[in-house]
């Protein structure tokens, strides 16, 4: 069966590589991608498909496309599309056709990386569990043939499926690179020698399946021809290909960061990334992509770890709701257009640098009849100000200044003429509060009777259950008598864990929970006193994964669950004495009984739900309840603080695992402003730590219905839902900020009007969004009553930070900028 289908897409791709109707031709030379000979500067942005609805993805992409974005990047999530060997699902927002295709209705390009490892903070890299389960398989991502098959078939598959569609630019559709593997060449020394050959392997596969249209290979510098190395990080202005005729791609320029259960919310300034991206084209870079655009949200169980939590907003451009994260979005929108004014002098231009001195550069690309030039300053404390062709520029501390004829600055990274939004939760004014019912799931078999599916004599590891649940229940009985070395009134239970929770009982008493406090250690050693009877006792493990490690050399084969030993510790005397059950008779049960292999829920309207007293802070919980969708069409949150640890079901339909309890405990919170100056890393700037990792889980409004809704928790920890309950996200206040005759814009989300404003200056205002203060220097006019004029009651207003205007001002070469804060 697998066979025919495989031979009819192959038929197909022969017969659809001979339609070349408005193809376009993708090449490249050492400068640039080229597109029909013309050599182009290309913004892209990544946008996982199933990190939001397919409800969601016109207007992601056209929010990417007004952002000055021409392309959209993808991972293809292998794990998704074949959750069990030849089972495929391109249903619902796994549809990537579709995806592909309103890509291309928005006249944008797409760049699809295959990989089919991903990596992408997704459950295993994008590996199904099964894969790893094969017989023949020891380790992925090597030269075993089993494994080659199985990633040749997938890649192979996509490929076909494409090219069905013609959605190649080589067909005429709108994707113009195509990725296999994924930074291999981070991890490729712990491969030893079979390392090369795979990379090389990958290469011709690839290379085979003739897509018309160049292959990536990221952080691959021994790439082989025809593949393009590319680069990913914070910054990649110092990187060069591995081949003079490969231009310098960068595929993932990272806007922000993923957040842990556990971790603190990392945060990466808007001028910092507008200065990496400004570098990467000064320094000749002419396809860059933010990694991520937008973020989204982890559904279901596809966050990796181990420990990714359900929400993967990422900071980017697009927050995970899908609004505006400004002034990210739009400061580099503005960047975006100037780079795009620039495009044929970037890519075709002569370039000449001037080193200024104290990291101060200045390029200049020249063609016969243009010049543009960049001005940067990678100092990370002083200012420069730098005298060029007779004119004199203020390029503050760690930005770049672009002048696209040399002669005006039109943008500069640390100078943010963009509003900022905040955002708030807003409840419904006659939110009611939430009935609900509840019953428990039933464990007695497993925790007093210790029955389950399959037995061995030894402890399994968790990836053995082909990943159908978070959870695996390891059971068995251990014979003690009184006479037994072991025996004592100090005996305790010992297991050695890499799992990332634990719950034990014995003889069906609930021994208590552990979990891997810092998160990043996997290993971790559970130790309970324990009160054994005479005879035969029961003692059952439960662990508990929160995603399958994504990364590392050979991450695959990291074990997970109750590694072992097991043991019994008792004492005679001063002496312990062990004994070890790790080589007993365990039996394994995978799963709960309300919850099936696709993780969907079974006996939602069994007659066990019950409206006696609600049970709270029982481990083991099902509740129920029945809500009204908030109105309008603001993005819904639902907010579960009260809660322990689970997974939500909205309508039937997952919306992630929860775990409001675990507290951000992260100590790097800065107190001090964070400077945006210097070079960043995912530890500098966070913020809100000492609060839960994450109280608010995304329920896209496609999974509402008019009427009744239903949600569904599994409460796993214990915990108390009286607290929950849906809002909406709305932007509160939007501050406009813009240097001196520059345009201010303050504007709230469509449909909804500025109300008021409460603060407003020119001068050197101090403070940020919120905190404003006017500065040592500022306006004469009345600046809050022309504010107040030119912007209540509408959803937009523009005004000119114009000296005229308000009076003028001598702030003593300080920066001058009118800043106002709006209420939506
Ligand atoms: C990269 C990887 C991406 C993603 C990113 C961090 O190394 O290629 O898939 O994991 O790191 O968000």
């Amino acid at each position: 069966m697998a066979c025919s289908i495989f031979t009819t897409f192959l038929l197909l791709s022969v017969f659809l590589s001979a339609c070349t109707c408005n193809a376009t031709k993708v090449y490249h030379d050492g400068r640039a991608i080229t597109i029909d000979g013309q050599r182009r500067l290309l913004i892209s942005g990544s946008i996982h498909y199933p990190r939001s609805t397919l409800e969601m993805w016109p207007d992601l992409i056209k929010k990417a496309k007004d952002g000055g974005v021409d392309a959209i990047e993808t991972y293809v999530f292998w794990n998704a599309h074949e959750p069990f060997r030849r089972h495929y699902d391109f249903s619902g927002n796994l549809d990537l056709i579709s995806f592909i295709k309103t890509i291309q209705d928005h006249g944008m390009y797409a760049v699809l990386r295959i990989g089919p490892y991903v990596c992408a903070e997704w459950n295993y890299g994008g590996f199904p569990l099964w894969l790893h389960n094969m017989r023949g398989i020891d380790i992925l991502r090597t030269t075993n043939t089993v494994y080659m098959n199985e990633m040749q078939n997938f890649t192979a598959l996509i490929v076909d499926m494409m090219k069905q569609e013609n959605l190649f630019a080589s067909q005429g559709g709108p994707i113009i690179l195509a990725q296999v593997e994924n930074e291999y060449g981070n991890v490729m020394t712990s491969y030893g020698d079979a390392a090369k050959a795979y990379v090389d392997w990958c290469a011709k596969m690839a290379d085979s399946l003739h897509i018309g249209v160049p292959w990536i290979m990221c952080q691959q510098e021994n790439a082989p021809q025809p593949m393009i190395n590319t680069c990913n990080g914070w910054y990649c202005d110092q990187f060069t290909p591995n081949n003079p005729n490969t231009p310098k791609l960068w595929t993932e320029n990272w806007t922000g960061w993923f957040k842990k259960w556990g971790g603190s919310d990392p945060y990466r300034t808007t001028e910092d990334l507008a200065y990496a991206t400004a570098r990467f084209f000064q320094v000749g870079g002419t396809f860059n992509n933010y990694y991520m655009y937008h973020g989204g949200t982890n559904f279901g169980r596809s966050a990796g770890g181990p420990y990714i939590i359900t929400s993967y907003d990422y900071d980017a451009p697009l927050d995970e709701y899908g609004n505006f994260n400004q002034p990210k979005y739009g400061h580099l929108k503005e960047l975006h257009a100037v780079l795009h004014s620039m495009e044929k002098l970037l890519t075709h231009g002569n370039v000449s640098n001037i080193d200024m001195g104290n990291s101060v550069l200045v390029t200049i690309y020249k063609t016969t009849n243009a010049s543009g030039c960049f001005l940067s300053n990678a100092n990370t404390t002083s200012d420069a100000n730098v005298r060029f062709e007779g004119a004199l520029y203020h390029v503050p501390a760690w930005s770049v200044s672009i002048l696209p004829d040399c002669k005006n600055e039109a943008y500069n990274t640390a100078k943010v003429n963009t509003e900022t939004w905040v955002k708030e939760n807003k409840a419904e004014n006659e939110a009611v509060a939430l009935k609900w019912v509840w019953r428990p799931e039933n464990i007695d078999d497993i925790v007093v009777k210790g029955k389950g599916d399959k037995t061995v004599c030894k402890l399994i590891d968790q990836k053995v259950a082909n990943d159908v649940s978070d959870y695996l229940w390891y059971m068995t009985s251990v014979n003690i008598n009184e006479n037994d070395p072991i025996w004592s009134h100090d005996m305790r239970l010992r297991v050695n864990c890499t799992g990332q929770v634990l719950h034990a009982f014995v003889n069906g008493d609930y021994l208590g929970k552990q979990y891997a406090t810092e998160y990043g250690t996997f290993h971790y050693v559970y130790e309970r006193k324990v009160k054994f009877k005479p005879g035969f006792n029961q003692i059952t493990l439960l662990s508990v994964t929160v995603g399958f490690q994504n990364y590392g050399p050979k991450f695959d084969a990291t074990t997970n669950g109750v590694s072992g030993p097991v043991e019994i510790i008792g004492k005679k005397g001063n002496e312990r004495v062990i004994k070890d059950l790790s080589l007993q008779k365990w039996s394994y049960k995978a799963g709960l009984n309300s919850i099936d292999r696709y993780n969907k829920l079974l006996n939602v309207n069994s007659s066990e739900w019950r409206s006696d007293t609600l049970p709270t802070q029982q481990k083991f919980t099902w509740y129920k309840t029945t809500f009204k969708a908030p109105l309008g069409r603001d993005p819904v949150s639902l907010d579960l603080e009260g809660l322990g640890k689970g997974h939500a079901w909205v309508n039937g339909k997952s919306i992630g695992r929860y775990w409001p309890s675990n507290i951000a405990h992260d100590s790097n919170c800065t107190v001090k402003p964070c400077d945006y100056r210097g070079k960043y890393d995912n530890t500098k700037c966070v913020r809100n730590c000492g609060i839960p990792t994450q109280k608010w889980y995304h329920v896209p409004r496609s999974f509402l219905v008019d009427g009744e809704n239903e949600l569904i928790l599994f409460e796993e920890f214990g915990g108390n839902p009286s607290l929950v309950n849906f809002q909406t996200i709305k932007v509160g206040s939007a501050c406009g900020n813009a240097y001196e005759n520059r345009t201010m814009e303050i504007s709230c989300i469509p449909g909804r009007n500025i109300s008021a404003i409460r603060f407003a200056s020119y001068g050197d205002v101090q403070g940020t969004c919120r905190s404003f203060q006017k500065g040592t220097c500022h306006e004469k006019n009345d600046a809050l009553g022309i504010i107040k004029k030119n912007c209540i009651g509408k959803e937009k207003c523009a005004v000119l930070a114009d000296e005229a205007l308000f009076g003028s001002v001598n702030c003593q070469g300080l920066k001058k900028r009118l800043v106002a804060e709006a209420v939506c």
